[in-house]
């Protein structure tokens, strides 16, 4: 097989576990371009694609932005903060003002879930989902997945934590799926206000104790409290949820085994890991980062190859 399932990348959820390890092969080839001299490659040539950001976002969208221009795709960059949104424009109107400029493929971040699946039932372009509220962050996950094949050579039977905002965490969700559809074992631990009611009907094992949890898995990925997210407080204080929920060098020292520690990004130094659990060797967080344009390249040259051109080509 060697066409994805899907003509948009939504979400983890509407992926098969085949389409993961094909953006995953096709991704080795990329992570092996981009560390050539020349980090070029003329794959997306005719192919123009729109950053739709209707929320921030610094690593994501360098990643992207990034990714494309390596596959030499033409790319057009929107924000919402210096556009007619601002202006009372609607998603629909202001996608389809975009597309009537020949735009073949749109990568969208937006604050409200379900943004992407609402785009892809009004518009011919193919969508990649960077970010939709609370709900999916598909290549996060997909990344983040990655880079733990990479390093323990299989993402099956793993033990892989999560921890800490999962409440509010896209990243989490996407993860999930994920990790489950490639075969590992998850926990998701943090303070019980911030884990969903029917998180165990995901597959996931629940654990409000980071110790033991640490004890369990080969892997932690730990997450940022969404703080923009949240409209009540959650816990008591910033230094009770550091206390319980972050992570310290002392408490990996501590550990019989070596585990790999990952984190998003953007990182609260001192809130959930400790700058010398950040920079330390088991941290894998800028690994993450290289290999987040690796993945975003596997995902639009492979989306892009769904594209029928033969119309332009009969001009
Ligand atoms: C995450 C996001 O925006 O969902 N960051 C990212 O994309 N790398 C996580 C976060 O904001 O904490």
């Amino acid at each position: 097989m060697s066409e994805l399932s899907v003509k948009h990348l939504l979400g983890i959820k509407y992926i098969t576990e085949s389409d993961i390890h094909l953006i995953f092969e096709t991704a080795d080839h990329f992570k092996e371009v981009i560390n050539r001299s020349i980090k070029k490659v003329p794959s997306l040539r005719d192919i123009t694609i729109a950053n739709l950001f209707f929320e921030n976002s610094t690593r994501t969208r360098l990643s992207f932005e990034l990714a494309e221009k390596r596959l030499s795709a033409d790319v057009v960059n929107f924000s919402a903060s210096s556009s007619s949104v601002k202006k009372g424009e609607t998603l629909v109107d202001t996608v389809n003002n975009i597309l009537s400029m020949k735009v073949d493929m749109v990568v969208m971040r937006h604050p409200n879930p379900g943004a992407g699946v609402f785009l892809s039932r009004h518009i011919e372009a193919n969508i990649v989902n960077a970010g939709d509220g609370t709900h999916e962050h598909p290549t996060q996950a997909l990344l983040d997945c990655y880079s733990i094949r990479e390093r323990l050579g299989d993402v099956s039977g793993k033990n892989v934590a999560i921890v800490g905002d999962i409440l509010h965490s896209r990243v989490a969700l996407s993860n999930i799926f994920a990790l489950k559809k490639l075969g590992a074992n998850v926990t998701v631990c943090g303070p019980k206000t911030l884990l969903p009611k029917y998180i165990e009907d995901l597959g996931v094992s629940v654990e409000t104790d980071l110790k033991k949890t640490l004890n369990w898995c080969h892997v932690v990925n730990m997450l940022r409290v969404q703080h923009e997210r949240m409209d009540i407080n959650y816990f008591p204080t910033t230094r009770e949820y550091t206390q319980q929920f972050g992570l310290n060098k002392n408490m990996l020292d501590k550990l019989d085994k070596e585990i790999l520690v990952m984190h998003p990004g953007p990182i609260n130094r001192g809130v959930e890991i400790t700058s010398d659990v950040a920079d330390c060797d088991q941290a894998i967080i800028l690994d993450q980062v290289e290999n987040g344009v690796a993945i975003r390249m596997a995902v639009l040259y492979l989306l892009a190859s769904k594209i029928d051109k033969n119309e332009d080509h009969k001009l």
